[in-house]
Protein backbone atom coordinates (compact mmCIF):
# COMPACT_ATOMS: atom_id res chain seq x y z
CA UNK A 1 0.00 0.00 0.00
CA UNK A 2 1.48 3.26 -0.89
CA UNK A 3 2.64 5.21 2.57
CA UNK A 4 1.28 8.36 3.25
CA UNK A 5 2.54 11.22 5.23
CA UNK A 6 0.46 11.46 8.35
CA UNK A 7 0.92 13.38 11.08
CA UNK A 8 3.08 12.10 13.73
CA UNK A 9 1.40 12.21 17.19
CA UNK A 10 2.62 11.47 21.25
CA UNK A 11 0.04 10.85 23.24
CA UNK A 12 1.01 10.79 27.67
CA UNK A 13 -1.03 8.58 29.53
CA UNK A 14 -1.35 9.33 32.73
CA UNK A 15 -3.19 6.89 34.21
CA UNK A 16 -4.13 7.43 38.02
CA UNK A 17 -1.47 9.50 38.64
CA UNK A 18 -1.17 13.11 39.86
CA UNK A 19 -3.47 15.56 41.46
CA UNK A 20 -4.98 18.86 40.05
CA UNK A 21 -2.00 20.77 41.34
CA UNK A 22 0.68 18.27 40.09
CA UNK A 23 -1.37 18.64 36.49
CA UNK A 24 -1.05 22.45 36.47
CA UNK A 25 2.79 22.64 37.24
CA UNK A 26 3.42 19.29 34.75
CA UNK A 27 1.56 21.62 31.67
CA UNK A 28 3.49 24.99 32.95
CA UNK A 29 6.30 23.05 32.45
CA UNK A 30 6.13 21.12 29.12
CA UNK A 31 4.46 23.45 27.20
CA UNK A 32 7.59 25.29 26.68
CA UNK A 33 9.49 22.28 26.02
CA UNK A 34 7.21 21.06 23.36
CA UNK A 35 5.98 23.97 21.30
CA UNK A 36 8.22 23.52 18.43
CA UNK A 37 7.07 19.77 17.57
CA UNK A 38 6.59 19.02 14.45
CA UNK A 39 4.24 16.37 15.83
CA UNK A 40 0.75 17.15 17.81
CA UNK A 41 0.88 16.24 21.57
CA UNK A 42 -2.13 15.23 23.19
CA UNK A 43 -2.13 14.04 27.34
CA UNK A 44 -4.40 12.06 28.15
CA UNK A 45 -5.27 13.27 32.39
CA UNK A 46 -7.17 11.84 34.91
CA UNK A 47 -10.81 13.53 34.96
CA UNK A 48 -10.44 15.73 37.96
CA UNK A 49 -7.57 17.42 35.83
CA UNK A 50 -9.07 17.85 32.70
CA UNK A 51 -10.92 21.27 33.36
CA UNK A 52 -7.76 23.15 35.14
CA UNK A 53 -5.33 21.75 32.38
CA UNK A 54 -7.19 22.48 29.17
CA UNK A 55 -7.74 25.84 30.67
CA UNK A 56 -3.93 25.83 31.25
CA UNK A 57 -3.22 24.68 27.70
CA UNK A 58 -5.64 27.19 25.80
CA UNK A 59 -2.41 28.93 24.10
CA UNK A 60 -0.43 26.10 23.58
CA UNK A 61 0.13 22.67 21.37
CA UNK A 62 -0.75 20.33 23.87
CA UNK A 63 -4.40 18.97 23.55
CA UNK A 64 -6.08 16.84 26.51
CA UNK A 65 -8.25 14.15 26.52
CA UNK A 66 -9.43 11.57 28.82
CA UNK A 67 -8.80 7.80 29.39
CA UNK A 68 -12.29 5.99 29.76
CA UNK A 69 -15.93 6.97 29.90
CA UNK A 70 -19.48 5.50 29.54
CA UNK A 71 -20.64 4.25 26.66
CA UNK A 72 -24.33 6.37 27.48
CA UNK A 73 -25.30 9.56 26.90
CA UNK A 74 -26.57 10.29 30.71
CA UNK A 75 -28.42 8.70 33.10
CA UNK A 76 -28.48 6.87 36.50
CA UNK A 77 -24.99 4.99 36.40
CA UNK A 78 -23.56 6.06 39.79
CA UNK A 79 -20.16 6.44 39.67
CA UNK A 80 -19.70 6.94 36.12
CA UNK A 81 -18.96 9.65 33.47
CA UNK A 82 -20.16 10.50 29.80
CA UNK A 83 -18.28 11.83 27.36
CA UNK A 84 -20.67 14.63 27.15
CA UNK A 85 -19.55 15.57 30.40
CA UNK A 86 -15.45 15.28 29.51
CA UNK A 87 -16.09 17.36 26.07
CA UNK A 88 -17.74 20.44 28.58
CA UNK A 89 -14.59 19.84 30.81
CA UNK A 90 -12.86 20.77 27.73
CA UNK A 91 -11.22 16.94 26.84
CA UNK A 92 -10.67 16.94 22.80
CA UNK A 93 -9.91 12.96 22.59
CA UNK A 94 -10.75 9.77 24.92
CA UNK A 95 -8.76 6.45 24.86
CA UNK A 96 -10.44 3.59 25.21
CA UNK A 97 -10.04 -0.22 25.45
CA UNK A 98 -6.38 -0.03 26.80
CA UNK A 99 -5.80 -2.95 28.10
CA UNK A 100 -6.22 -2.29 32.04
CA UNK A 101 -9.61 -1.23 31.30
CA UNK A 102 -9.98 -4.78 28.99
CA UNK A 103 -7.85 -7.24 31.73
CA UNK A 104 -8.63 -5.25 35.00
CA UNK A 105 -12.15 -4.19 34.62
CA UNK A 106 -13.36 -6.70 32.12
CA UNK A 107 -13.99 -4.97 29.09
CA UNK A 108 -14.94 -6.38 25.89
CA UNK A 109 -15.13 -5.13 22.45
CA UNK A 110 -18.89 -5.12 22.79
CA UNK A 111 -19.03 -2.37 25.75
CA UNK A 112 -15.81 -0.70 23.35
CA UNK A 113 -17.88 -0.65 20.16
CA UNK A 114 -20.57 1.02 22.36
CA UNK A 115 -18.08 3.39 23.69
CA UNK A 116 -16.59 4.36 20.17
CA UNK A 117 -19.74 5.28 19.23
CA UNK A 118 -20.71 7.37 21.77
CA UNK A 119 -17.52 9.23 21.99
CA UNK A 120 -17.87 9.72 18.10
CA UNK A 121 -21.36 11.35 18.85
CA UNK A 122 -20.16 13.44 21.48
CA UNK A 123 -16.95 14.47 19.22
CA UNK A 124 -14.58 13.24 20.98
CA UNK A 125 -11.54 11.47 19.13
CA UNK A 126 -11.68 7.83 20.20
CA UNK A 127 -8.48 5.93 20.47
CA UNK A 128 -9.02 2.54 20.05
CA UNK A 129 -6.31 0.16 21.90
CA UNK A 130 -5.78 -3.01 21.15
CA UNK A 131 -2.68 -5.69 21.51
CA UNK A 132 -2.35 -9.10 22.51
CA UNK A 133 -1.14 -11.15 26.06
CA UNK A 134 2.26 -12.94 26.04
CA UNK A 135 0.65 -16.22 26.35
CA UNK A 136 -1.21 -15.39 22.89
CA UNK A 137 1.79 -14.58 20.87
CA UNK A 138 3.47 -17.39 21.79
CA UNK A 139 0.67 -18.99 20.86
CA UNK A 140 0.71 -17.69 17.49
CA UNK A 141 -2.87 -16.17 17.80
CA UNK A 142 -1.00 -12.48 17.42
CA UNK A 143 -3.05 -11.54 14.25
CA UNK A 144 -6.07 -13.56 15.38
CA UNK A 145 -6.46 -11.44 18.78
CA UNK A 146 -6.07 -8.58 16.74
CA UNK A 147 -8.22 -8.89 13.82
CA UNK A 148 -10.94 -9.99 16.59
CA UNK A 149 -10.57 -7.11 18.71
CA UNK A 150 -10.29 -4.32 15.46
CA UNK A 151 -13.62 -5.64 13.84
CA UNK A 152 -15.49 -6.19 17.06
CA UNK A 153 -15.06 -3.01 18.41
CA UNK A 154 -15.14 -0.93 14.83
CA UNK A 155 -18.03 -2.42 14.17
CA UNK A 156 -20.93 -0.24 12.32
CA UNK A 157 -18.14 2.37 12.51
CA UNK A 158 -18.68 3.88 8.98
CA UNK A 159 -15.13 5.15 6.54
CA UNK A 160 -15.79 9.11 7.68
CA UNK A 161 -16.23 7.97 11.55
CA UNK A 162 -13.31 5.82 10.59
CA UNK A 163 -11.21 8.64 9.53
CA UNK A 164 -12.13 10.55 12.76
CA UNK A 165 -10.20 8.68 15.34
CA UNK A 166 -7.12 6.70 15.87
CA UNK A 167 -5.76 3.42 16.65
CA UNK A 168 -3.00 2.19 18.88
CA UNK A 169 -1.51 -1.45 18.77
CA UNK A 170 -0.20 -2.04 22.92
CA UNK A 171 0.77 -5.15 22.84
CA UNK A 172 -0.22 -6.60 26.62
CA UNK A 173 3.33 -7.83 27.69
CA UNK A 174 4.89 -4.57 26.60
CA UNK A 175 3.09 -2.11 28.85
CA UNK A 176 4.76 -1.27 31.80
CA UNK A 177 7.22 -3.87 32.02
CA UNK A 178 10.06 -2.56 29.96
CA UNK A 179 10.09 -4.66 27.63
CA UNK A 180 9.07 -3.03 24.33
CA UNK A 181 8.74 -4.36 21.14
CA UNK A 182 11.37 -4.03 18.66
CA UNK A 183 10.52 -1.61 15.85
CA UNK A 184 10.38 -4.75 13.65
CA UNK A 185 7.53 -6.51 15.91
CA UNK A 186 5.82 -3.28 16.34
CA UNK A 187 5.69 -2.73 12.28
CA UNK A 188 4.67 -6.40 11.75
CA UNK A 189 1.47 -5.67 13.96
CA UNK A 190 0.84 -2.24 13.13
CA UNK A 191 1.34 -3.22 9.06
CA UNK A 192 -1.19 -6.17 9.98
CA UNK A 193 -3.71 -3.73 11.57
CA UNK A 194 -3.85 -1.45 8.50
CA UNK A 195 -4.36 -4.32 6.19
CA UNK A 196 -7.20 -5.38 7.77
CA UNK A 197 -8.22 -1.41 7.69
CA UNK A 198 -7.78 -1.70 3.94
CA UNK A 199 -9.60 -4.97 3.68
CA UNK A 200 -13.01 -3.63 5.88
CA UNK A 201 -12.98 -0.27 5.03
CA UNK A 202 -10.65 0.77 1.62
CA UNK A 203 -6.97 2.02 0.86
CA UNK A 204 -8.13 5.30 1.13
CA UNK A 205 -8.88 5.04 5.10
CA UNK A 206 -6.43 2.56 6.15
CA UNK A 207 -3.93 5.30 4.58
CA UNK A 208 -5.06 8.05 6.45
CA UNK A 209 -5.96 6.79 9.72
CA UNK A 210 -3.15 7.01 12.46
CA UNK A 211 -1.51 4.33 14.11
CA UNK A 212 0.09 4.46 17.25
CA UNK A 213 2.70 2.27 19.32
CA UNK A 214 2.52 1.81 22.34
CA UNK A 215 4.20 -0.11 25.80
CA UNK A 216 7.40 0.84 27.21
CA UNK A 217 8.57 3.99 24.86
CA UNK A 218 11.17 5.62 26.13
CA UNK A 219 13.45 8.65 24.77
CA UNK A 220 15.79 5.92 23.96
CA UNK A 221 13.91 3.75 21.67
CA UNK A 222 10.90 6.66 20.09
CA UNK A 223 13.06 7.30 16.98
CA UNK A 224 13.82 3.80 16.04
CA UNK A 225 9.87 2.75 16.66
CA UNK A 226 8.89 5.87 14.41
CA UNK A 227 11.05 5.71 11.83
CA UNK A 228 8.92 2.32 10.45
CA UNK A 229 6.52 3.46 7.69
CA UNK A 230 3.37 2.22 9.73
CA UNK A 231 3.94 3.66 13.04
CA UNK A 232 2.58 6.69 12.94
CA UNK A 233 2.65 7.79 16.71
CA UNK A 234 3.11 6.56 20.25
CA UNK A 235 1.02 6.14 23.16
CA UNK A 236 3.35 7.10 26.65
CA UNK A 237 2.71 5.74 29.63
CA UNK A 238 5.21 5.65 32.37
CA UNK A 239 7.76 8.34 30.90
CA UNK A 240 4.85 10.51 30.30
CA UNK A 241 5.12 11.24 33.79
CA UNK A 242 7.92 13.44 33.83
CA UNK A 243 7.64 16.66 31.99
CA UNK A 244 11.94 15.67 30.83
CA UNK A 245 11.08 12.32 29.55
CA UNK A 246 8.01 13.38 27.65
CA UNK A 247 9.24 16.41 25.89
CA UNK A 248 12.95 14.10 25.25
CA UNK A 249 9.92 11.81 23.74
CA UNK A 250 7.79 14.63 21.95
CA UNK A 251 10.93 15.96 20.37
CA UNK A 252 12.42 12.41 19.27
CA UNK A 253 13.52 14.00 15.93
CA UNK A 254 16.21 15.73 17.52
CA UNK A 255 17.47 12.64 19.38
CA UNK A 256 20.77 11.37 18.30
CA UNK A 257 20.52 7.77 17.12
CA UNK A 258 22.96 5.09 19.14
P1 LIG B 1 3.86 2.27 29.50
O1 LIG B 1 2.27 2.32 29.31
O2 LIG B 1 4.45 3.28 28.58
O3 LIG B 1 4.09 2.61 30.95
O4 LIG B 1 4.30 0.87 29.15
C1 LIG B 1 1.70 2.47 28.04
C2 LIG B 1 0.20 2.53 28.15
O5 LIG B 1 -0.35 1.91 29.06
O6 LIG B 1 -0.46 3.19 27.35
Amino acid sequence: MAEQSRTPIIVGNWKMYKTIEEAISFVKELAPAVSKASGRVFLSVPFTAIKAVSDGTQDTNVVIGAQNMNDACEGAFTGEIAGRMLKDAGAKFVILGHSERRHIFNEGNELINSKVKQALLDRLTPILCVGETIEQREEGKMEQVLEEQLTQSLEGITDDQLTEMMLAYEPVWAIGTGHTATPEQAQEAHQFCRKLIEKNWGSDVANQVSILYGGSVKPGNAKDLMMKPDIDGLLVGGASLSTETFAQIVNYETIMCN
